[in-house]
C-alpha cells in the first residue's frame, strides 16, 4: 500500500520536531521505507512556546526545505526523496488567538484545501472542544481532529466522537497508539475507534528519527490481523488523498 501521512513535523528547526535538515532527511527516509511516499509538513502553529503564527514564515521555511531537498535528490543516496511528495499545512492549537485568526481566515490548511488541522489542550471540557470545531465548520472549513486519542473529554464520553464525526469532523488517530502494543488509555480508545470505525485517517505525528519516526506501517500491521484492507486503505491512503485533493470523504462505519 501506498501511504500518505498527513501529520507530521518534518519542517526543520520551527517547532519540536526536525532539528534541521539533515534530520528531516532521515525521516524522509524512514518514512519511504516504510510504505509513505505521500507526507505533509504540519507544524504547530498556535502555540506559545513555538513563535509560529507567521503564515508566511512557515511558508518561507517550507519552499527553504523544499529547495534542499530537490537538491539533496539529484544524489544518488539520496534518490528515494524523488519518490516523495511533500506538502505544506499546520497543527493549530485552539486558544483565544487561534480563534481570531481563524475569524481572519489567517490559518495555513492541509494542501490549501478546506481541511485545518487542529489539536486542543489535553484537559479542555467537551463543549469547548464542540465550539471550537463549530466555529471551524461556519467558516466553511472541516475540522481534522488531530490525535483525538488523547484527550480527557473523549476518554469519558468516546461517543462525543462519533457525533463530531456525523456533525462533518475528520477524525485522526495516531499511528503509534495503535502499533507499539502500548496498553494506556490513548491506545484503548485509538484500537476502539478503529474496531468501531469511528475514524478517518491515521497519520503519524512523526517528530524525530529515532523515539517518534514519521510511519504508519505498523499501525497498519496489527490492524490488518483484524479489520479488513479495504478499511485501512480508506484510513492510510484514500481519504488522506482526498483531503490533499479538497475532495469529500469515505466512510467506513
Ligand atoms: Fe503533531
Amino acid at each position: 500500500m501506498r501511504f500518505i501521512d498527513l501529520h507530521s513535523h518534518l519542517l526543520p528547526g520551527i517547532d519540536d520536531g526536525s532539528s534541521s535538515i539533515v534530520e528531516t532527511v532521515e525521516m524522509l527516509r524512514i518514512a519511504h521505507r516504510r510504505g509513505t511516499r505521500g507526507i505533509v509538513a504540519t507544524p504547530h502553529a498556535f502555540q506559545p512556546m513555538f513563535a509560529t503564527h507567521s503564515l508566511v514564515a512557515l511558508c518561507g521555511a517550507f519552499s527553504r526545505m523544499m529547495e534542499e531537498l530537490t537538491d539533496l535528490a539529484s544524489y544518488s543516496d539520496h534518490s528515494f526523496l524523488k519518490e516523495m511528495e511533500v506538502h505544506l499545512g499546520s497543527e493549530n492549537l485552539v486558544t483565544p488567538e487561534f480563534l481570531q485568526a481563524l475569524e481572519e481566515r489567517k490559518v495555513l490548511t492541509l494542501n490549501g484545501s478546506r481541511y485545518l488541522l487542529v489539536e486542543f489542550p489535553l484537559f479542555m471540557p467537551f463543549p469547548l472542544i464542540e465550539s471550537a470545531a463549530l466555529q471551524i465548520l461556519e467558516r466553511e472549513m472541516i475540522p481534522v481532529l488531530a490525535h483525538v486519542e488523547r484527550y480527557e473529554a473523549f476518554h469519558q464520553r468516546p461517543e462525543c466522537l462519533k457525533d463530531l464525526k456525523t456533525r462533518g469532523c475528520v477524525i485522526q488517530v495516531n499511528a503509534d497508539s495503535i502499533g507499539k502494543g502500548r496498553k494506556d488509555e490513548n491506545s484503548q480508545l485509538a484500537v476502539s475507534l478503529a474496531s468501531q470505525g469511528v475514524l478517518d485517517v491515521i497519520a503519524s505525528d512523526g517528530h524525530d528519527a529515532s523515539a517518534r519516526p514519521p510511519e504508519v506501517q505498523s499501525a497498519f500491521d496489527r490492524l490488518a490481523k483484524e479489520l479488513s484492507e479495504e478499511k485501512l486503505n480508506t484510513w492510510m491512503s484514500e481519504n488522506p488523498s482526498r483531503i490533499l485533493a479538497n475532495q469529500n470523504l469515505e466512510s467506513t462505519e
